[in-house]
């Protein structure tokens, strides 16, 4: 078993420079599925869910060719089947991310149903419903989803009930070849969404509108084939940057590689918590605070508060001077990190989707368990400031969004390491 092990109490400075957006670079790879050819896709992080996915469009007939560590070249001229099976799709919900691309290329999908993950029930039925609006029939069997366009997809206006990312990037890659327009209302406005249009679009796709509510997609006979370079990963970022903010030295740590404009409301609410972010060239330099302010957050949509920014940014609170409420409302279920973090000595009561968290004077060092990924990293985090030593099992879950994050860290001047320790075996 791989733990990571964090010992706390050393400061960080230097300059940490984040990795392309796993959450851009799944679906731009899913939509190379529309450009028969060869797509060069750069900046692309080395994490395992991007294997998982380079899996998936291997499985379909496409072959990919690694030119360098962030440079990946995927010809789909032969793909020929329509199935991402479900021992894929078990590894890595964003699989789905084909459904649309594949009903764009060839008219039908047969995509393993995902099932819930321990974020919540994570349920696709707003893909479903869009696609059924574009003319699409769907039915289910064997616990798979098949879905068939040969009557063609035809262009609808599409509300969608929630801003869901998933939903609007399915459908945006379904509507890029449907006869005549498609409007996605209530689309997610995310920065990965606009890199996927800006990629479309030099495919030849004719998407507006993208990152605002309403995106309008005129449909297009064919696709070619383009170089793209990922967009960088403003999650990423923001660990790195709530590092900073609880142990940088008095030079600061430089976190660059992203557009701060994408980490908006993070960056407002540690600059509302006392932290002092400044501009700098490709990001920004964090200071240490000496002082942490309580704050009120919820999770919402972007622009709003990112849910993938929420652990990190409960282990700042949970040393804040005062209590603060942090409020999930995207995933039902992902507040088990506080229970994580609680064995580190934070005081936090959860009650439903709300999290009361009254600041500590420290954190001590624990056994903790990476609840999901993002979760995985803050516990890490956790451990830079905490008492004594840190250690974090389940970090496959890390590794699913985070490239190199142990040797960034060290590179910084964390003391934190990657370790193979045995199993316990209790009889
Ligand atoms: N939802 C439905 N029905 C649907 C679609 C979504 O009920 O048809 C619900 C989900 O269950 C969830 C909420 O709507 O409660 C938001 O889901 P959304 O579709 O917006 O999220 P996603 O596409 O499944 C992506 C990211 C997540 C990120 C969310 C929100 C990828 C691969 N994943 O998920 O990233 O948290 O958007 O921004 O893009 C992560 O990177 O750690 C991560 C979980």
């Amino acid at each position: 078993m791989d733990i990571i092990r964090v010992e706390g109490g050393h400061l960080l400075e230097g300059r940490v420079a984040v990795s392309g957006a796993k959450n851009s670079a799944l679906k731009l790879m899913a939509a190379t599925l529309l450009a028969p050819g060869k797509t060069t896709l750069e900046n692309v992080p080395n994490i395992s869910d991007v294997h998982v996915m380079g899996k998936v469009l291997k499985y379909m007939g496409a072959t990919i060719e690694v030119l360098d560590e962030h440079t990946l070249c995927i010809d789909t001229s032969a793909v020929n089947s329509w199935e991402a099976p479900y021992e894929l799709v078990a590894k890595m919900r964003a699989s789905t991310a084909v459904m649309g691309p594949l009903l764009g290329r060839m008219g039908k999908a047969k995509i393993a149903m995902p099932g819930g993950c321990n974020l919540g029930a994570r349920k696709i039925d707003m893909h479903i419903l869009g696609l059924e609006a574009l003319g699409v029939e769907f039915d289910t069997d064997h616990g798979y989803i098949h879905a068939d366009a040969s009557k063609g997809l035809v262009g609808a206006t599409v509300t969608l009930e929630f801003a869901s990312v998933g939903a609007t990037e399915n459908l945006i890659m379904a509507a890029v070849k449907a006869k005549g327009t498609t409007v996605i209302d209530n689309a997610a406005r995310e920065p990965e969404i606009v890199d996927l249009a800006n990629m479309l679009n030099k495919m030849g796709a004719q998407i507006a509108g993208a990152g605002t509510p309403v995106v309008t997609i005129e449909g297009v006979d064919e696709l070619h084939p383009v170089t793209h370079r990922v967009v960088g990963d403003r999650i990423e970022a923001g660990t790195f940057i709530v590092a900073g903010a609880l142990m940088a030295s008095d030079a600061g740590v430089e976190v660059v590689g992203f557009s701060p404009i994408h980490l908006g409301m993070v960056i407002k609410k540690m600059e509302d918590m006392g932290i002092v972010i400044d501009r700098i060239e490709g990001g920004v330099r964090v200071h240490r605070a000496e002082r942490i302010e309580p704050v009120d957050i919820q999770t919402l949509p972007f622009p709003g508060f990112p849910t993938d920014m929420q652990a990190q940014v409960m282990v700042l609170s949970s040393l804040a001077d005062g209590n603060s409420i942090i409020t999930e409302n995207i995933f039902e279920n992902r507040f088990m990190f506080a229970s994580e973090l609680v064995r580190m000595g934070a005081n936090i009561r959860v009650e439903s989707h709300h999290a009361m968290v009254h600041g500590v004077e420290g954190l001590s060092g624990a056994q903790v368990t990476s609840p999901d990924l993002r979760g995985g990293a803050a516990l890490v985090v956790a451990g830079l400031i905490a008492e004594g030593y840190t250690e974090v099992s389940a970090i496959h879950h890390i590794d699913r969004g985070y490239e190199r994050f142990v040797e960034k860290l060290r590179a910084l001047g964390a003391q934190v390491e990657r370790l193979t320790v045995p199993d316990f075996i209790d009889d």
